[in-house]
């Protein structure tokens, strides 16, 4: 039966579409290979920062941590967006530990001065923030605007937490659009050739996913276990903003944000930890490439790894 399970799941995840909607879940959560829930106490006595928690996956991943007994820190540039989705989530969990800080994750700056700020262990860390910007835009420290969200400030702040973090879980939030795409260590910022927002966007999260072992192999000596999660396709207010054809033709096929948020709720709470370095969707691992342009060696990997490294001075 297992065998059957597991052949429905992946032939789900192979053809795209199914498995990406809301019937992936709905699917999946009846197979034998669908992992129990974690405890409703999993997470009493941790505290996790979530980046992006003012909006879609970030507030439901919030209130998924809080709901385990995580005190919750929503890590959001806008800060009056932050605490009106606190007071949402605590009108339904009046017992929600949740906390604001402000950071924009796309100055790097800002991340460094976030960090300093605090003093407080971390025990689960999710890179959620994200963007697709339409047209090429730089951050402050005039880095492309997806390199700087989706790569640069999740490793500086993970390094930056160095000890803050030890035994921790590192979660980043990627995308399957990162399957068409390949590593571009050759133009990281997308300096050549006709910019497209979900070109760039594709291209940062598949740098997510190629950076996933080397990061894993960094930062397991200090206990911390780095996993990349991708949600399938749910209606939040980012793909109504950045997608909104893609929206209207997939409509009510969408996942809502709680079951994009789901395996990033479930990878940081689950007992035994699952072994770090591996793509999630859906409570199982996941292939990182479906298509052989996209393959990546092992130089193009660490060239990627030699430029995050030297821009951040790692
Ligand atoms: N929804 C999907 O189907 C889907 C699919 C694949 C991957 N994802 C990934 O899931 C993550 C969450 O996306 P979402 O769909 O929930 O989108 P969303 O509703 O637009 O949420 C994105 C969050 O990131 C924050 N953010 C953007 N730039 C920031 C910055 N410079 N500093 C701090 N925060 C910043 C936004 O803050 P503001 O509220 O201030 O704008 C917002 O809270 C993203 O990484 C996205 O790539 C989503």
């Amino acid at each position: 039966m297992p065998s059957l399970a597991r052949l429905i799941d992946t032939a789900m995840d192979r053809t795209v579409a199914p498995g990406y909607t809301r019937l992936g879940p709905a699917v999946r959560r009846r197979l034998s290979t669908w992992p129990a829930d974690p405890p409703t106490d999993a997470l009493a006595g941790r505290r996790a920062l979530v980046t992006g928690a003012s909006s879609g996956l970030g507030a439901a991943t919030a209130e998924g941590l809080a709901a385990l007994g995580a005190e919750v820190v929503l890590v959001v540039r806008d800060t009056d967006k932050g605490a009106a989705v606190v007071r949402e989530i605590q009108g339904r969990r009046p017992l929600a530990r949740l906390d604001v800080q402000r950071c924009d994750l796309a100055d790097l700056d800002d991340v460094r001065r976030f960090v300093a700020a605090d003093s407080a262990d971390v025990d689960v860390l999710v890179h959620n923030a994200g963007a697709m910007p339409p047209t090429r835009t730089e951050s402050p420290q005039g880095h492309e605007m997806t390199m700087a969200l989706h790569v640069l400030s999740p490793v500086l702040m993970t390094e930056l937490l160095g000890d803050r973090l030890r035994d921790g879980r590192v979660v980043m939030v990627t995308s399957g659009g990162m399957y068409t795409q390949r590593l571009r260590e050759d133009d990281p910022e997308f300096v050549t050739g006709k910019y497209s927002g979900t070109t760039a966007y594709a291209r940062s999260k598949r740098a997510q996913i190629e950076l996933l072992p080397i990061l894993q192999r960094r930062w397991q000596p200090r206990g911390v276990d780095v996993h990349a999660t991708h949600p399938g396709w749910a209606d939040t207010p980012g793909v109504a903003e950045s997608l909104p054809t893609f929206r209207k033709i997939t409509g009510p096929l969408l996942r809502d944000a709680a079951e994009g948020a789901d395996t990033t709720v479930w990878i940081s709470a689950t007992q035994p930890p699952p072994a770090g370095g591996r793509l999630w969707h859906d409570r199982q691992p996941r292939p990182t490439q479906l298509l052989r342009r996209t393959r990546t060696g092992d130089a193009e990997r660490d060239r990627m790894w030699s430029w995050v490294q030297e821009l951040l001075g790692l």
